[in-house]
């Protein structure tokens, strides 16, 4: 019987609490895999000091099933973060922000010691870019970051009507060959009024715990 992609997300959501030690903070992500890892997370909670989240909606439901939210300002260690992404790759970069939380995702993710990324093989790629680039802006620096996308050979799309947590834009780049992913999360950086970039390729995922027809594939 194949499995569907939400079985397979909430296969890899479940192996990801293997990661998780007694008496261990514990950062959590953004998104469908994300929020079936907070459902089975809500099974261990007594087990945990807490939990990181890193977007609202994820704090919200991580209060629903009530695991205690940690201000980030509060721990001095994160033991371990678990969250999606849009894209990966077996070097284990990502490409991550479809849901806009790219920016709190990679505060979370640097304060961590372990980045265990969960998807489902749907998003194995092997070179990163089919799926647009997620870049938070200030809303001011707008059209200004989109001209300069297109310099770089990019087709930014502004997701209208969208405001991250942090009260900014997203503009989603179309059209990306992305063949040295460092070197362009570091180049999309420059370009003033642009806050981050959802490539996480300088500090990647640790650990990617891949749902397949198959089971739980590891890849590190
Ligand atoms: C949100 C993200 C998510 O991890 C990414 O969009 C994957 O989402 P899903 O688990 O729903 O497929 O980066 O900003």
């Amino acid at each position: 019987m194949l499995l569907t992609q939400d079985e397979k997300k909430q296969a890899v959501a479940k192996a990801a609490l293997d990661y998780v030690e007694s008496g261990m903070v514990v950062g959590v992500g953004t998104g469908s895999t994300a929020n079936y890892f907070v459902d089975a997370l809500a099974g261990i909670k007594h087990r945990i000091d807490g939990a990181v989240a890193s977007s609202v909606a994820t704090a919200n439901r991580l209060k629903e099933r009530g695991i205690a939210v940690l201000d980030i300002h509060a721990v001095d260690d994160i033991g371990v973060y678990v969250d999606g992404a849009d894209e990966a790759t077996r070097h284990l970069h990502l490409i991550k922000g479809g849901g806009g939380a790219l920016t709190r995702e990679k505060i979370v993710a640097a304060v961590s010691r372990q980045f265990i990324c969960v998807i489902d093989d749907s998003k194995l790629v092997d070179v990163l870019g089919q799926f647009p680039l997620p870049i938070e802006v200030i809303p001011m620096a707008r059209s200004y970051v989109a001209r300069e996308l297109v310099k770089l050979g990019g087709n930014p799309f502004w997701r209208e009507g969208f405001v991250t947590d942090n009260g900014n834009m997203i503009l989603d780049v179309h059209h990306l060959n992305i063949l040295n992913p460092c070197e362009l999360e570091t180049q999309l950086n420059q370009i003033t009024g642009v806050v981050t970039n959802g490539l996480f390729a300088h500090r990647p995922a640790d650990v990617l715990l891949m749902g397949t027809e198959n089971g739980v594939e590891k890849l590190t």
